[in-house]
């Protein structure tokens, strides 16, 4: 195995977690691939390894249900609650094929380039509204305004609006039940909640699965024009439909996945056009660039920082020698700053060339499956925010906040300065 001699930080460490970045240039100086000092985790931050990695299913298995289910998943107290909702089940992220070929092949339909256009008008709606209400708010101080939380405002409310509407559950209250639940599948999977809080986050889990249920049955009863109903409603050459408990844990995973992911890069994509305003005045000069920018924002911030593989067999990976029965750590966010890669990888260039090319949403038969949705909402969402604000800067003394997570990264307080533009462009 190949330890890191030198290693000078723990790659789990939360201080590492909540700035990885010169901890990912170390590693991409020394050893790219290698297996985490006490653990049974090797670690891969090089690009081409984590490319041949993602895609050898057959040597490395999604089935790590199990670790993500809670440090805690054995406590007595924990079990008892989680009893009384519905079974947890591997769907999508956490099943292998022939298993996750069903699954995927069931949500691609819910998930397909029509629904995402239908939804555009939608997503461009919200975002609107949000970014008003938020001017009004940055305003109301009067000559120089008042600082605004970015996050709490617009970067969380987007797509968990999006996301409620196409399950049904559009109020202000709904909207804020989403986030809630969504808050607590995410920290369970973190892995960093004190025991209080993981009971809480399973009498939220059981909360959601009592009220998925009625949602399920009320599209069963009556078909309505939303991504959940596709999914209750989804067929494929005779494949059986998805059960409660399937579609349960998919709609749980489309929370989690769907909006702390987006949520993160509209936030850490913001502060990126603050730090570089050369960058910013590209974009604003010709806006076919947005789709590039985001691409680029997507690389640098990566919120899905890594997630587990389970070694089927004994094999090597970027000539690493690994064993069956030990996990990688599919480190995306490193990947995504490999120098090999991308030369000059810290740096925020809206025009890089092969940004698309990043693994911020993985690669192979796991790769996001709301991809197309997120890159909608983001593309929508920069183009609102270029139109209507004229300006914006971090609030004086503000720093933004970012909060310790394995698989997870993202900022979570962001007060920044607005000043909206005189005229909106038609
Ligand atoms: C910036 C936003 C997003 C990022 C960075 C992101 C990242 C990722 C990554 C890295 C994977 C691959 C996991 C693996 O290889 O094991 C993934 C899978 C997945 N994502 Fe996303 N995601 C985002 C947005 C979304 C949205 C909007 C949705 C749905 C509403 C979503 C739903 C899913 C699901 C269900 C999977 C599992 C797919 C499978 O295993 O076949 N994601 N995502």
């Amino acid at each position: 195995m190949s330890e890191l001699p030198n290693l000078s930080r723990h790659p789990f460490a939360p201080e590492v977690l909540v700035d990885p970045w010169d901890f990912y240039a170390e590693v991409h100086a020394t050893a790219p691939v290698f297996q985490v000092p006490g653990t049974p985790i090797t670690y891969v931050a090089s690009y081409d390894a984590l490319v041949d990695a993602l895609g050898r299913v057959e040597d490395f298995s999604n089935d790590f249900g199990a670790a993500l289910a809670g440090s805690r998943a054995g406590d007595p107290e924990v079990k008892a609650i989680l009893d009384e909702g519905w079974p947890a089940v591997d769907t999508l992220l956490t099943a292998d094929p022939p298993v996750h070929t069903r699954f995927r092949k069931l949500v691609n339909l819910a998930f397909s380039m029509k629904r995402v256009e239908a939804l555009e008008g939608k997503i461009r709606a919200i975002a609107v509204r949000l970014l008003e209400a938020m001017l009004d708010k940055a305003e109301r101080g009067g000559e120089g305004g008042v600082p605004v939380d970015f996050v709490a405002e617009f970067a969380i409310p987007l797509p968990v609006s999006v996301i409620a509407s196409e399950i049904g559950m559009e109020t202000s209250t709904d909207i804020a039940t989403v986030k809630r639940w969504s808050d607590a599948f995410a920290d369970r999977l973190g892995q960093m909640i004190p025991r209080e809080r993981e009971l809480e986050c399973a009498r939220e889990v059981v909360e959601y699965q009592r009220h998925a249920k009625t949602l399920i049955d009320a599209r069963r009863a009556n078909p309505t024009d939303d991504l959940l109903n596709d999914l209750v409603h989804a067929s494929v050459d005779g494949e059986n439909p998805l059960t409660d408990a399937e579609i349960m844990s998919i709609l749980q995973q489309l929370m989690v996945a769907g909006n702390e992911t987006t949520t993160s890069t509209l936030a850490g994509g913001l502060l990126k056009l603050i730090e570089n305003p050369g960058e910013l005045a590209k974009v604003r000069a010709d806006r076919s660039l947005i789709p590039n920018m985001v691409e680029e924002m997507l690389r640098l911030e990566s919120p899905t920082s890594g997630l587990f593989r389970i070694v089927r067999r004994d094999t090597e990976v970027g000539g690493v020698p690994v064993k069956a029965g030990t996990m990688l750590m599919a480190r995306f966010a490193a990947a995504n700053r490999d120098p090999t890669r991308y030369p000059d990888p810290d740096r925020f260039d809206v025009t890089r060339a092969n940004a698309r090319s990043h693994l911020a949403f993985g690669r192979g038969i796991h790769m996001c499956v709301g991809n197309m949705l997120s890159r909608k909402e983001l593309v929508v969402a920069f183009e609102e925010i270029l139109d209507r604000v004229e300006s914006f800067a971090l609030a004086p003394g503000a720093r933004p906040v970012v909060r310790p997570n394995m698989f997870l990264r993202g900022i979570s307080e962001l007060p920044v300065m607005l000043r909206r533009r005189e005229r909106v462009a038609a």
